[in-house]
């Protein structure tokens, strides 16, 4: 790519503040004290001091967690490594694009390449133009390296905020359970009318592997009367209290969904699929202020990770209002995608809501998320053939089959990205059909309205070929695989998992994927979503298959990890023109890692830490030493 020209800039004034503008504490002394100071050792150490005190330090103002502004580095500089090409600009035209410098200039980048060059254009005072005396060089501390800002194509923000109050990860009985409720409702003493939510039990943990009921609360003096309402960790299922129970009163069923009963057809306190919106009435809804605190849990943990970006996998109309707000008051530090929830029972909701996209990029509207099916874990997930595991039972649509290609010309005609969750080869299969026949005349179109299939976790090898020939986006989990590996064939059987989890056969045959992770059901952190893609192992190295991984021929290059949670993110929202790589014209949204993700040894790659993150040109976590 040929080099921009050069833009004209009014040189600053030197000494325009830096803040805050901290120097960097004296040297330790250590030296030989005993040893007379010549005049040449004392040059030595003058300069020293010389170098030292030129060094700055550009500091995030963590804790303060609504600190768009950030800190403002100058308002051009460059950041540079010296030790060869360690900015991984991963453009949109492929591969990881590295680059020894990259010069931004305000929000956007506006040129990159070598530090030669750099230093010729910018900076040096025979070149032919005003030479810019104020480009600061920041130079990227040694072994580290820089990428764009990650982002996670698939998350629950406000969600995430609001479990990280009480995670039941890891119970492997239901009083266990129980006993961390007890400690939370000891802790944080419930508001009256306020119900307990808590996230993260999984019965597959439990000896017996059944449900749980609501008569496990009535055993604690403490539980037995307050509202109470924990989610699966697949958030498929909701299992409540008999304080619960009573306020739903007589409870029907529910299609697409199942209220579990006793044998005298009594609800025993577990709702699966459809059948948690008739919780939903019951439940106080959240304040603005509950979103905003849940927002700033979710925040500062998505940056501690190098995320700069998400896709809101489920957003209600009344999330949308407070991103809106949020938007217009500039209080989102990074970029929310919302992807529109409409409400129980109502297929179509486009016309409540316009959509929106704030200038700044840090929130936008223009998809909505609809539900195919349920899960795996709970056999919810939609299977054309019965589960392997349970003959008989192939798992729930969540709608009736016709109702998919009208309801997603609806939404296309109407303007809005269509993504579809789907776990099950029949979820997927019926939504590929109604996309394929609704686009039938005109491929081209459909193509270009780049359909998101949500996990996209089962597919019969015709409909990866046929999604990815329709252009219709993979839009993955790699640590949802990780999770699943120890059961997921059990479930559905040698043949069909081949088709699971398949993301290089979704690539081999031209298709585009974009990496997330489902928070928090899975770990908000993207690095091991990247750990989980190119190795298909747990954290401690194991898989069904042994140390090579799970299906290992499914894996995916460090490269391809990358761009699916960088450039490809950005795709699939629309927005690969603006963020997702860090070439000529896109904002400055990058993180500084303290290791090279491209070369680091995999059983190092989960202990890589970021050290910087910058968006919109701005620090807004960590610290930079120049
Ligand atoms: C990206 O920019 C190109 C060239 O200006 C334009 O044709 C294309 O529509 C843009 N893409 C999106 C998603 O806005
Ligand atoms: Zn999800």
């Amino acid at each position: 790519m040929s080099d921009p020209p050069l833009r004209k800039r009014t040189v600053k004034p030197a000494g325009d503040p830096i803040t805050p503008y901290q120097r960097a504490p004296p040297p330790p002394r250590r030296g030989h004290p005993t040893r007379p100071l010549h005049l040449s050792l004392a040059l030595v150490i003058l300069a020293f001091f010389v170098v030292y005190a030129q060094k700055q330090t550009f500091k995030s103002k963590a804790p303060s967690l609504y600190s768009v502004e950030g800190t403002k580095l100058p308002e051009i500089y460059a950041i540079c490594s010296k030790e060869g090409q360690k900015a991984y600009t991963v453009p949109v035209e492929g591969g990881v694009g590295r680059v020894e410098c990259v010069v931004v200039d305000g929000k956007e980048v506006v040129d990159t390449g070598s530090l030669g060059k750099i230093r010729r254009k910018w900076i040096s005072s025979d070149n032919r133009q005003k030479p810019l005396h104020d480009l600061k060089v920041i130079y990227l501390p040694a072994g580290h390296t820089m990428t764009p800002g990650l982002t996670d194509s698939h998350g629950h923000p406000l969600i995430y905020g609001q479990a990280q109050q009480l995670t039941l990860h890891g119970c492997r009985s239901p009083a266990e359970v129980i006993e961390r409720v007890e400690a939370f409702v000891k802790s944080t003493p419930p508001q009256p009318g306020a119900w307990i939510e808590g996230l993260g039990w999984d019965q597959n943990l439990f000896e017996g592997q059944e449900f749980p009921t609501a008569t496990e609360f009535g055993k604690s003096a403490l539980l037995k009367d307050l509202p109470i309402s924990l989610s699966r960790i697949d958030f498929h299922v909701e299992w409540v209290s008999p304080a619960v129970l009573d306020m739903l009163g007589d409870i029907p069923d529910v299609d697409g969904g199942q209220v579990v009963r006793d044998s005298l057809g009594k609800p025993t306190g577990v709702f699966i699929d459809n059948a948690i919106d008739l919780l939903k009435a019951s439940r106080p809804p959240w304040t603005d202020t509950d979103r905003e605190r849940y927002l700033q849990i979710m925040v500062q943990d998505a940056l501690s990770k190098g995320m700069t970006g998400v896709h809101d996998a489920q957003g209600f109309l009344e999330d949308q209002l407070f991103y809106r707000k949020m938007a217009k008051e500039r209080k989102l530090p990074i970029r929310f995608y919302s992807m529109l929830a409409c409400g129980r029972e109502e297929d179509f909701c486009g016309h409540k809501i316009k959509r929106f996209d704030d200038p700044d990029g840090h929130y936008t509207l223009r998809s909505v998320k609809m539900f195919g099916d349920g899960a795996l874990g709970s056999r919810g997930a939609a299977l054309i053939d019965d589960y392997s595991d349970k003959p008989g039972w192939n798992g729930l649509m969540l709608k009736k089959e016709e109702v998919w290609e009208p309801l997603i010309k609806k939404w296309y005609e109407a303007g809005w990205q269509v993504n579809v969750h789907t776990i099950g080869d029949r979820a997927a299969k019926t939504v590929l059909d109604a996309i394929e026949s609704a686009f039938a005349s005109d491929p081209e179109r459909g193509r270009a309205a780049r359909f998101r299939l949500e996990h996209a976790q089962i597919l019969r090898p015709e409909d990866i070929a046929r999604a990815a020939k329709m252009g219709v986006i993979g839009s993955y989990q790699p640590t949802h695989a990780t999770s699943d590996m120890w059961y997921a064939e059990d479930r559905i059987g040698p043949e069909r998992i081949k088709g699971a989890y398949a993301w290089r056969t979704y690539l081999n045959h031209g298709g585009r994927i974009a990496l997330g992770s489902d928070f928090p059901v899975e770990s908000i952190d993207p690095l091991k979503g990247f750990y989980a893609a190119v190795t298909r192992r747990s954290e401690d190295g194991k898989s069904p298959h042994g140390p090579g991984g799970w299906y290992s021929a499914e894996k995916l290059t460090r490269e391809e990890a990358l761009r699916g949670m960088t450039v490809d993110a950005a795709y699939a929202s629309f927005s690969e023109n603006i963020t997702g790589s860090l070439t000529i014209g896109k904002r400055f949204d990058a993180v500084i890692w303290d290791d090279d993700l491209l070369t680091v040894p995999e059983d190092e790659m989960l202990e890589v830490k970021v050290k910087a993150v910058i968006v919109d040109g701005k620090l807004v976590w960590g610290y930079i030493t120049a």
